[in-house]
């Protein structure tokens, strides 16, 4: 088997942790757009703060870099850059193509490439594959895709133990190159010829998972209307062995509310209507204006309200992850913000570029003087906060536990 020399492309949530599962083993390349990006992670700072100082040092030979020549003695490319939608919802490929072009300018016979991002079927095959062959005709190489199920934040089910599916259709000695890569990033390698079906396997993992928690969330919302206890009718189905255990919330994050409408393009592009696939999308986007509403009525409780100091507790798009990208606590602060301009924030996790543009002041100290505790994202250190503001009998509004 030949030498191999992986190069990552988009050292994001998903590269990072592919990154330093293979420094370990390779001399690796790891390449971002993002000067800011590789500057930071060449000072050892990981702004999605998942990794130390320690497992961000680079043997000899491994590099991160955002220069494009220096991934030309790369033979092993794995591409995770992010796959948004459009204003209209359809998907955008734009920095999958730019990816692939740039891997385009640099492939060598033989060369081996993956992709990670989340994509409808065909992406890998018919886009991806063609902005290779176009540049390169008489250059042989392999193409696969790799779905990414890593759940930031997630300590338990971590990038070395959650299995891996593994998708591409080649020769025996590829296949044993790409099983020496991937069985240093995962223990559990599922391994198919079928990249099309490996793609719309991942997009149906997190619309199962929309559909799911806009269930929950359409039942809560249900049981507000008829006045009855949703905690208790949730507490009575689960009793029964096959009840699935989804619970209402605020959907948000690259993922969730991303992926169904990639899957819903696919399906419209077949000229198939799908009616399950979007369906919780409208219901999980309503949470925001169901849970602003609840603390509206809260605050109303409390006499001159406006007087008091308030602060809003959590701003990501769930615990304990820096990520705010789709966060609806931070739509249901701007509304709670139009309202009372002196509201505040704290979140001492959110990433420092979020901090920065919005002047969040995260001083525990000057926090701890306001006299209202808006609960939207319970992050451990906000836990810790909210337990001393109750020691401090403060007022605490928590819409999440209301429900
Ligand atoms: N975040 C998650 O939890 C998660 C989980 C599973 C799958 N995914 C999928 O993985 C993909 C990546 O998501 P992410 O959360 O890591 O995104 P991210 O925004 O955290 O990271 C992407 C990185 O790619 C870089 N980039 C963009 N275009 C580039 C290019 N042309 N060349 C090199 N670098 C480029 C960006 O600067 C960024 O640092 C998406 O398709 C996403 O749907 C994400």
């Amino acid at each position: 088997m030949k030498k191999i020399y992986p190069c990552i492309i988009g050292l994001g949530y998903v590269g990072l942790p592919l990154f330093v599962s293979l420094k370990k083993k390779f001399k690796i390349v790891g390449y971002d757009i993002s000067k800011r990006r590789i500057s930071e992670l060449n000072n050892f700072k990981d702004r999605n703060k998942e990794f130390s100082r320690k497992e961000l040092t680079l043997n000899k030979g491994c590099l991160f870099t955002s220069n494009k020549a220096d991934i030309k003695d790369s033979n092993f490319y794995i591409v995770a850059v992010p796959t948004p939608i459009k204003n209209n919802k359809d998907p955008n490929l734009i920095y999958v193509k730019s990816a692939f072009t740039l891997i385009a300018n640099f492939i060598k016979n033989n060369d081996i490439i993956f992709l990670e991002s989340t994509v409808y079927p065909g992406t890998t095959l018919e886009i991806c594959k063609r902005i290779i062959q176009k540049k390169n005709k008489n250059i042989h190489f392999s193409i696969g895709y790799s779905s990414e199920r890593i759940n930031p934040g997630d300590k338990i089910h971590n990038i070395k133990n959650i299995s891996k599916v593994v998708s591409i259709d080649a020769d025996n000695k590829t296949i044993s190159s790409v099983k020496s890569v991937y069985k240093n990033v995962s223990k559990k390698i599922v391994f198919t010829k079928k990249i099309n079906e490996a793609e719309l396997s991942k997009l149906i993992e997190n619309t199962q998972r929309d559909l799911n928690i806009g269930l929950m969330n359409e039942i809560m919302i249900l049981c507000e209307r008829a006045n009855l206890d949703f905690n208790e009718v949730l507490r009575l189905a689960k009793t029964k062995w096959n009840f699935l255990k989804f619970k209402p919330g605020l959907v948000g994050g690259h993922c969730l509310p991303v992926d169904p409408y990639y899957l819903s393009y696919f399906a419209k592009k077949l000229r198939f209507n799908t009616k399950i696939t979007l369906a919780a999308r409208k219901t999980n986007n309503s949470m925001e204006e169901f849970i602003f509403k609840k603390i509206i009525l809260e605050l109303k409780k409390i006499k001159n309200y406006k007087k008091n100091k308030i602060v809003v507790m959590g701003l990501t798009y769930k615990s304990d992850v820096p990520d705010y990208r789709n966060s609806l606590a931070i739509n249901i602060f701007n509304k709670l913000k139009k309202q009372n301009k002196n509201i505040k924030a704290f979140d001492p996790i959110i990433e420092n570029s979020f901090i920065e543009i919005n002047k969040i002041n995260n001083n525990f100290k000057e926090i701890m003087k306001s006299e209202i505790f808006i609960i939207l994202v319970k992050h451990k250190q906000i836990d810790k906060a909210v337990k001393f503001a109750k020691k401090n009998k403060k007022i605490i509004i928590d819409p999440l536990s209301l429900i």
